[in-house]
């Protein structure tokens, strides 16, 4: 692995991308490291059946440029200075691209479940590929889908010259550079975890030449500068250095100071995540957790992967009628207690950790005709928060131990989710100050190190902490009741969600 360019210090403002699910992200960070601006601009995920998940390549460009149009505007001075620019990005999402480096087909992501079969073959024909790859195969990753489009797109794959990870796309358009970095591509199974290298078997396993993978660079290492076209239309200097940059679990690490081994942390976004970093590669593929090369050098972790997270209370207040989250909120914690007697699988897009099940879906069980939506509320709250005690299980079985963990995504915006989270782990939970902190954060992170000489330990402090919520010992023992319950009830209906994705007993 090289270390990219490496160019003296700017100590002036940076840029952090977020190239996330339902929107791209983009913070202006000044040498103190106070955000100065920050900009969003949403995404469309295109299904065109189920369980297919895509978006296009060019949007996240297109949303790039306007979140950069936004920061421009509302801090011209800062924007003007920006010295570098870092990348994180959803994780697993396969981007296709043909010898001109034009996207031949949708990008598929890694909510995505069409490739099981794909998962089963690739583990059948590498035995070992989950000490390798540090994780077993699952459709979300991205090998099983090289080869499912191997097996049903072969022109697709007859076109193909690079595979990119959705930031490394953005990058490319910016820089002109092909690359990625370690714990991107960590997520896509062809990594042997402990070289930090591609693996050339597990690659011609799935069905692609090993030419297609792009170079592994640091993400903090500079993959380039600006093109200087580029660099005009958006307003900044053709000198720009753009960040390798990471997958957002580890990026999103960075942003929070999880650098050190055995720093926990709980990620509530779109998806979520139980995130522990270690200073070695513990691969415990049996366990179903994710052991996966860090952005930073050095450094590895060890993450439980759920596919549903705060999303799924966006979608339960949608569903009834409840727009404002925050007025929902204070009902759930004035009217009901816990634990709740109705209970929410919250798997609208299948599971990873602990299940492997692509099939598994929502369920809400024992409603009555009493139930009302702060009820239904407290559910989703408590059925996402069991399923961070399934991924606490998870760490535990892998001889992980974890004292305490921080909470960070737009989850991490409710008190009562926290003492939810606390109560239901048996652990204290708490928040930083700086709502604004997550992988866009980290990105400026990774850009500053990219051009300033200075150490991770220096510029990947730990914000102060803002609030904590300690276990009750009386509600963890209702909880961990109820999470007892709540495994029962998925092995009861995993048969069933099989049974459904046939198109069993449908019309
Ligand atoms: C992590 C994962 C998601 C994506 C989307 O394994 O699948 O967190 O990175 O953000």
């Amino acid at each position: 692995m090289t270390t990219g360019i490496v160019r003296p210090g700017t100590g002036g403002p940076v840029i952090g991308l977020d190239i996330g699910t339902s929107a791209v992200k983009a913070q202006l960070v000044d040498a103190d490291q106070a955000v100065v601006a920050e900009a969003e601009a949403r995404l469309t995920t295109h299904r065109p059946r189920p369980p297919w998940s895509e978006q296009d390549p060019e949007d996240w460009w297109g949303a790039v440029q306007a979140v950069l149009g936004t920061l421009k505007r509302a801090a011209p001075a800062a924007y003007g200075a920006v010295g570098a620019i870092g990348l994180s990005g959803q994780m697993h999402g396969a981007v296709l691209l043909d010898a001109g480096h034009r996207p031949i087909r949708p990008a598929i992501l890694w909510n995505d479940g069409r490739a099981v079969r794909e998962a089963t073959q690739l583990a059948d024909r590498v035995p070992d590929i989950g000490r390798i790859a540090g994780v077993v195969p699952m459709p979300g990753l991205t090998a099983p889908k090289l080869l499912w489009l191997a097996n049903h797109e072969p022109e697709t794959i007859g076109r193909l010259r690079h595979v990119l990870l959705p930031k490394d796309y953005v990058r490319l358009h910016l820089t002109g550079t092909i690359a990625t970095d370690p714990s991107d591509a960590a997520g896509s199974l062809w990594l042997d975890q402990a070289a930090r290298n591609w693996s050339a078997a597990i690659a011609a396993a799935s069905g692609i030449d090993p030419s297609v993978l792009p170079p592994l660079l640091d993400g903090t290492a500079a993959a380039g500068t600006l093109r200087p076209a580029i660099a005009g239309q958006l307003g900044l200097a053709p000198s720009t250095v753009v960040a390798v940059g990471g997958g957002d679990a580890a990026v999103g690490g960075i942003g929070i100071g999880a650098v050190d081994d055995g720093d926990a942390y709980l990620s509530l976004g779109t998806s979520a995540q139980f995130f522990v970093t270690t200073d070695a590669y513990r691969p415990a593929p049996e366990t179903l957790l994710h052991s996966f090369a860090h952005a930073l050098p050095g450094r590895w972790f060890q993450m439980a992967a759920m596919l549903n997270g705060a999303s799924v209370l966006a979608w339960a207040a949608k569903l009834m009628n409840e727009p404002d989250l925050d007025r929902l909120l204070a009902r759930v914690a004035s009217e009901t207690t816990g634990p709740s007697r109705v209970m929410v699988l919250p798997y609208l897009a299948g599971e990873r950790t602990p299940h492997n099940d692509p099939n598994a879906r929502g369920v809400v069980f024992g409603a009555d005709a009493e139930t009302d939506a702060p009820t239904v509320a407290r559910a989703v709250l408590e059925g996402v928060a069991y399923t961070f005690a399934d991924a606490l299980a998870c760490l535990r079985a892998a001889g992980t131990t974890v004292d305490e963990a921080a909470m960070i995504g737009g989850g991490a915006r409710s008190a009562l989710w926290m003492q939810i989270l606390a109560d239901v782990l048996g652990l204290p939970v708490y928040r930083y100050r700086g709502g604004e902190l997550g992988p866009a954060f980290g990105a400026a992170r990774l850009a500053r190190l990219a051009v300033g000489g200075e150490s991770v330990a220096t510029v990947a402090t730990k914000p102060p902490i803002r609030d904590r919520a300690e276990p009750d010992p009386a509600r963890h023992a209702a909880y961990t009741a109820g999470h007892a319950r709540f495994r029962r009830l998925y092995r009861a209906l995993a048969s069933e969600f099989a049974a459904q994705d046939k198109g069993e007993g449908t019309a």
